[in-house]
């Protein structure tokens, strides 16, 4: 082991795992590849014109832009989304119970620090976001995780795990979930679901991390009220984010919760970065004031949704349909299939060669499982490539079942 680094690395460090799927995903950028794998926004509906007029603001405000910031977030944003979000979360949250953060990533690991002690358990969605099953790994969690089905996560299971886990002396600590067009599975947390999430959550005490990065980028049907919402006794903590709605390299987030939590999460972040870019709130203020920000939103969910719908179209045309099945997503970013007979890393192999790639479903399953998922991404792509990527991939599919 090396001398200064290795021999003195921390167990964190010697525990931390670097992401499953980074290694697959460096032959994405190969010449000719068609992606499916990222989460990404599409660069072409980026509001680059829109966004660079805000740049004006250094001219009337420089010096302020670019000192340092409070830890809490620019308050002329605070106060704008606390009235903007006020619809989803029922009412204006006060700017206290606010926090704005790097990219709404950060309240995964600030949550991390305020709530986790290694050996603690998570309750997660079977499967979950990779990237939120790391930040929680690396502060030693465990994880218990609860199937999701077309309705989202099955919450009536949650009762006995929670009981079971506690009559083993295991400390749950919050139940984590993606509730609108979740990340991979594509799935929306029912509203008879959502109160009843709120009533075991009340019962037992276990507080509820609602993260909804995905949530205004509907395409069918009506918004759902959030679990924040839903919730009186203050047991919830909502993150949301401008990655999927905005820009992602703005890299600005936020969380709502109670005082106590928002608090505390306030005191981590102080120690993790100061503060939040001054520069990328006040710009992404400037855009939101101006109404831009309402004006984009019904752009790109008609952008998502003409792709969502390519990609339906040519899953019916290209794929074996008797042996692949997925939920039509309403809005977000993902579909998630089924292949009962096809091993999904096999597939990414053959799919590579075709040169079509996606994500493999296993390392969304914090404790096993989805050896036959797999997560693929539609707004990155234009709908010539979703076609054509599809058709590659359904050939993939085909040979491995010897169809070909
Ligand atoms: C479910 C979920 N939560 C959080 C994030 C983090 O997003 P950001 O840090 O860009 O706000 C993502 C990004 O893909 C996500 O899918």
């Amino acid at each position: 082991m090396d001398k200064f680094w290795g021999s003195n690395f921390s167990n964190k460090a010697l525990k931390v795992r670097p992401s499953p799927i980074r290694e697959m995903l460096s032959v994405v950028n190969q010449p000719g590849m068609i992606s499916f794998a990222g989460g990404m926004p599409a660069p072409d509906v980026f509001p680059v014109k829109e966004f660079h007029e805000g740049t004006e603001v250094f001219l009337r405000d420089g010096p302020s832009l670019l000192q340092y910031g409070t830890t809490e977030g620019f308050t002329p944003l605070k106060e704008y989304l606390s009235e903007w979000t006020a619809p989803r979360m029922g009412r204006k949250a006060a700017l206290d119970e606010m926090l704005l953060t790097s990219g709404s990533q950060q309240v995964l690991d600030l949550m991390g620090w305020a709530m986790i002690d290694p050996g603690d358990y998570v309750i997660t969605e079977d499967p979950s976001y990779l990237a939120a099953l790391t930040a929680f790994h690396n502060h030693g969690s465990r994880f218990i995780g609860i199937p999701t089905d077309a309705e989202g996560m099955v919450v009536d299971m949650l009762p006995e795990k929670i009981e079971k886990a506690r009559s083993e002396g295991k400390k749950v600590k919050f139940i984590y979930t993606i509730v609108n067009f979740q990340n991979p599975a594509g799935c929306t947390l029912s509203l008879e679901r959502r109160k009843k999430l709120v009533e075991i959550s009340n019962k037992y005490g276990v507080p509820i991390f609602e993260d909804d990065p995905y949530g205004y980028v509907r395409f069918d049907g009506d918004h759902l009220p959030s679990i924040f919402s839903l919730d009186q006794e203050g047991g919830v903590i909502y993150a949301g984010s401008f990655s999927k709605i905005l820009a992602p390299g703005t890299r600005i987030g936020w969380c709502t919760g109670s005082r106590d939590i928002i608090r505390k999460l306030t005191v981590f972040k102080q120690s993790t970065d100061l503060c939040s870019s001054p520069i990328s709130q006040a710009l992404i203020y400037e855009y939101c004031k101006k109404g831009y920000l309402d004006a984009h939103l019904p752009k790109i969910v008609a952008d998502y949704r003409a792709k969502r719908d390519a990609m339906e179209d040519s899953f019916k045309k290209y794929l074996p349909l008797d042996e692949v099945s997925w939920v039509k997503p309403e809005g977000g970013f993902f579909y998630w299939i089924h292949m009962p007979h096809i091993d999904a890393e096999d597939l990414f192999k053959k799919a590579i060669e075709k040169k079509v790639a996606f994500v493999i479903g296993a390392p969304f399953f914090a404790n096993g499982g989805g050896e036959h998922n797999a997560r693929i991404n539609y707004t990155y792509s234009t709908p010539d490539t979703i076609e054509e990527g599809v058709k590659r991939l359904g050939e993939a599919m085909r040979e491995m079942l010897g169809k070909a």
